[in-house]
């Protein structure tokens, strides 16, 4: 049986990979993609979403607008690190002529969990917002899901502050709220994982050469981000973070998770730094997520390569061996 999903991202690069890594997988069901601000104003990243679904031939996945303000009522400085569109200054080569639903995508939510039977799993992998709104409405909310699965956090970097990821530090008191609002189960996957398998030079010129739509797309978007690397971090490597929530709930042994008790900062120094005590050692042994500690990258790239290009999965083989 296919695993139902709903995605509520930002897209946003990464976002679009890991949407299209949803739709490419015949075990994920996506159901619907809800849109915060983020890696562009709430506009930008619901035009974004809109494309990718079209992109994909798959007009037919609703798009919920939610948040274009965080929980304190302002809008979060976006990221730059996409480019002034989100995609990579690539997303005008995508035309849609797809419409965002009419409701409101925090009210959709509590109405898919309502919906849901308990067998949803929902994806966070944009500032939390619309989910913290949702729970805010309905106490009982986390507890119609299956799981909460989130790229958001780190245990030992970070990427806005030395101790802080962009989208807890967008809305750090909707992560906070999230993390604490008794969702079954809880995987926070962060900077300490996602930054490992950024998209190396190598693999995107393979890309490149596919010249599949798809090759060429992931091959443009992925440029602003490998330059902006390179320039400030001398690595020619495209960040990928959201798509590893996808692949590891296609294959659970991509990451090595650990029990944790994970609270998050929401203001002063440390806003939005992911406090993640590992077997809940300061907290009486009591855990509310699981930590996501290493990751198979080798088992990453084949799931995530012959994936979304079954087409060229030899070739993709005999590269990875
Ligand atoms: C996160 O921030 C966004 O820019 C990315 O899409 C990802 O969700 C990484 O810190
Ligand atoms: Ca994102």
């Amino acid at each position: 049986m296919k695993i139902p999903i709903i995605i509520d991202c930002d897209p946003g690069v990464d976002d679009a990979l890991a949407i299209i890594l949803a739709l490419r997988h015949p075990k994920v069901d996506l159901k619907a993609v809800c849109t915060v601000t983020g890696n562009g104003d709430l506009e930008n990243t619901t035009k974004n979403g809109l494309k990718i679904l079209s992109l994909c031939g798959r007009e037919d996945i609703p798009l919920y607008k939610g948040s274009g303000k965080g929980l304190d009522d302002k809008q979060p400085d976006t990221v730059p690190a996409f480019g002034d569109d989100g995609l990579g200054g690539y997303a005008h080569v995508v035309q849609t002529d797809k419409q965002i639903e009419q409701e409101n995508a925090v009210d959709f939510l509590l109405r898919a969990a309502d919906e849901s039977n308990g067998e949803i799993t929902l994806f966070a992998t944009g500032p939390c917002t619309n989910i913290a709104r949702a729970i805010r409405k309905d106490k009982e909310f986390p507890k119609k899901f299956k799981k909460l699965i989130v790229m958001g956090g780190a245990k030992y970097t970070g990427n806005m502050s030395p101790v802080a990821e962009y989208n807890f530090w967008a809305d750090p008191l909707a992560a906070k709220e999230v993390m604490n609002a008794g969702f079954h189960e809880i995987v926070m996957i962060g900077l300490d994982v996602t930054n490992k398998i950024a998209l190396g030079a190598d693999i995107r010129e393979i890309l490149r050469m596919f010249d599949t739509d798809l090759s060429r797309f992931i091959y443009n978007i992925t440029r602003v981000g490998l330059e902006e690397n390179w320039e400030t971090r001398r690595k020619p490597v495209a960040p990928m973070h959201d798509v590893l929530t996808v692949a590891y709930l296609i294959d659970e042994s991509i990451l090595t998770l650990k029990k944790a008790n994970i609270d998050v900062v929401a203001e002063g120094i440390g806003r939005g730094q992911s406090i993640v005590d590992i077997g809940g050692h300061w907290s009486d042994g009591n855990c509310n997520a699981l930590y996501a500690a290493e990751v198979d990258v080798e088992k990453f790239y084949k799931l995530f390569l012959t994936t979304i290009f079954k087409e060229n999965e030899q070739e993709i083989l005999e590269y990875l061996r």
